[in-house]
């Protein structure tokens, strides 16, 4: 019984999410506040692959901001759309919301690894692409945390973020976000050249660099 409404609770779920993510981009659309300023959280959505714009802004964020990633690569408008429609949209449990304050775009914020059992979900992707409105980001996150426990019924929220982004890590404790483990990490040959991937159990201790990974509470 119990396993049954748990399968309903995972194939409604993403049963909704995959609604969404093919419903048009600005269908979805998150109200926040930031001081009394209103602004938006939309969800980006399939038919936003068309966007040469987006993926041009998507593309930029991603290469400024490259050493928070486990790999570096160059960035095409091409190379963007692939990941945009394989990675993202294609993913089922995976969503993208871009922040839009006074008709501008400012960074994104997303949700990414379900865990249907426990109804908890990772929070994901979370960039600033602009220096304007100092503040935005808590907001934004608190927002789609807000919106995933109303609409996915979310009970709770974990992330990971590399040990060195000191700035981060910051932003996270402050927003109730602590940690609970630490994934130790090493440096592999990838397709662009040398990028960070999880290292064996024995390497605990020894990594350079290492994944922290902190819960909401
Ligand atoms: C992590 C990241 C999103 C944090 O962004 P941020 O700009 O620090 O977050 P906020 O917009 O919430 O701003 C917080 C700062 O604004 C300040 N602030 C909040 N409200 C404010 C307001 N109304 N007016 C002025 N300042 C304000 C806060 O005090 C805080 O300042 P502090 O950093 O000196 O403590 C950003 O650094 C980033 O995109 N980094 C690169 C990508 C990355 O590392 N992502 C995380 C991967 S896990």
């Amino acid at each position: 019984m119990e396993n049954a409404l748990k399968d309903d609770y995972k194939s409604l779920t993403l049963a909704k999410i995959k609604k969404l993510k093919h419903g048009g981009f600005g269908r979805t659309s998150i109200k926040c506040m930031y001081a009394d300023l209103g602004f938006e959280i939309i969800l980006l959505t399939s038919d936003c692959a068309k966007s040469q714009e987006l993926m041009e802004l998507l593309g930029r964020w991603r290469k400024e901001n490259e050493a928070w990633y486990l790999s570096q690569f160059p960035v095409s408008i091409r190379r963007t759309t692939r990941w945009f429609v394989d990675k993202l949209i294609e993913v089922p449990d995976r969503m993208l919301f871009i922040i839009k304050i006074s008709g501008k775009y400012v960074g994104h914020v997303g949700l990414f690894g379900f865990d249907f059992d426990k109804r908890t979900c990772e929070i994901d992707n979370i960039l600033r692409g602009e220096k304007d409105f100092p503040g935005i980001m808590g907001c934004a996150v608190r927002g789609m945390m807000d919106w995933g426990g109303r609409n996915l019924k979310l009970r709770g929220y974990s992330l990971k973020v590399l040990s060195d982004n000191l700035r981060a890590v910051r932003f996270y404790q402050k927003l109730g976000y602590q940690e609970t483990s630490r994934i130790p990490l090493i440096q592999v040959n990838g397709r662009d050249g040398l990028e960070w991937a999880q290292a064996p159990q024995d390497y605990e201790g020894k990594a350079a660099r290492y994944y922290v990974v902190m819960e909401s509470v």
